[in-house]
């Protein structure tokens, strides 16, 4: 039993919920579970990672091999941004909102709020956005594809990040279930 994976699918589960089951992007679907519980769920499931390795042998997805800086976003009606954000440079993440912009974002994320669960460089400030910098250990199937650092805002730059992105409404879980890491439901204004 892995308490911090069964409380992650139980958030999940319960954002989707909120929605008519559609058509889902699950963006880095790694070893698939999120992508499969939104298929229970009825949800038509594209999931795409840059590493196919870890996933399931399940028809009911669309299993896609690609990077998530090149992936076309459009025409699903919910994305899912599970554990890939604090994986990608500033410029990935803006890059990657601004074109997610107009769809409901289900997004998980480790953010720079002072209490690190990973170890992360001096405070950094990248234009007009502040927080730290993440090494990345690329040989591992969790890390980043390409990239040997990666952003974490802090929680204030996290916030304008994507009300820049149209995101007007910005639900955030609590309880945090790790000391720097939530679910956030980011809705694009009416
Ligand atoms: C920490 S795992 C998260 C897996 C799953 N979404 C979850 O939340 O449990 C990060 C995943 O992101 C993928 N990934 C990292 N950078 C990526 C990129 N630029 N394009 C596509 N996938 C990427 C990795 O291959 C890995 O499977």
């Amino acid at each position: 039993v892995d308490p911090i994976g069964n409380r992650r699918l139980q958030i999940f589960r319960t954002l989707t919920a909120r929605f008519p089951a559609g058509r889902l992007l699950d963006l880095s679907a790694g070893h698939g579970r999120f992508s499969q519980t939104a298929a229970d769920a009825g949800w038509r499931v594209t999931a795409v990672d840059a590493r196919g390795d870890r996933f399931p042998d399940d028809h009911r997805v669309d299993w896609v091999v690609g990077d998530v800086r090149d992936v076309q976003v459009q025409g699903y009606d919910l994305i899912a941004c599970l554990g890939l954000f604090y994986h990608l440079t500033l410029e990935d993440q803006l890059s990657l909102l601004a074109r997610c912009a107009g769809t409901a974002l289900v997004l998980d994320t480790h953010v720079d709020n002072g209490r690190p669960t990973q170890p992360l460089s001096g405070p950094v400030e990248l234009g007009e956005y502040r927080g730290r910098l993440f090494g990345e250990e690329l040989q591992y199937s969790t890390a980043a594809w390409g990239n040997e650092q990666s952003f974490w805002p802090d929680l204030e730059s996290f916030q304008r990040m994507l009300a820049s992105a149209g995101y007007g409404v910005v639900l955030e879980c609590a309880p945090w279930y790790v000391s720097d890491r939530t679910f956030w439901l980011a809705l694009p204004s009416a």
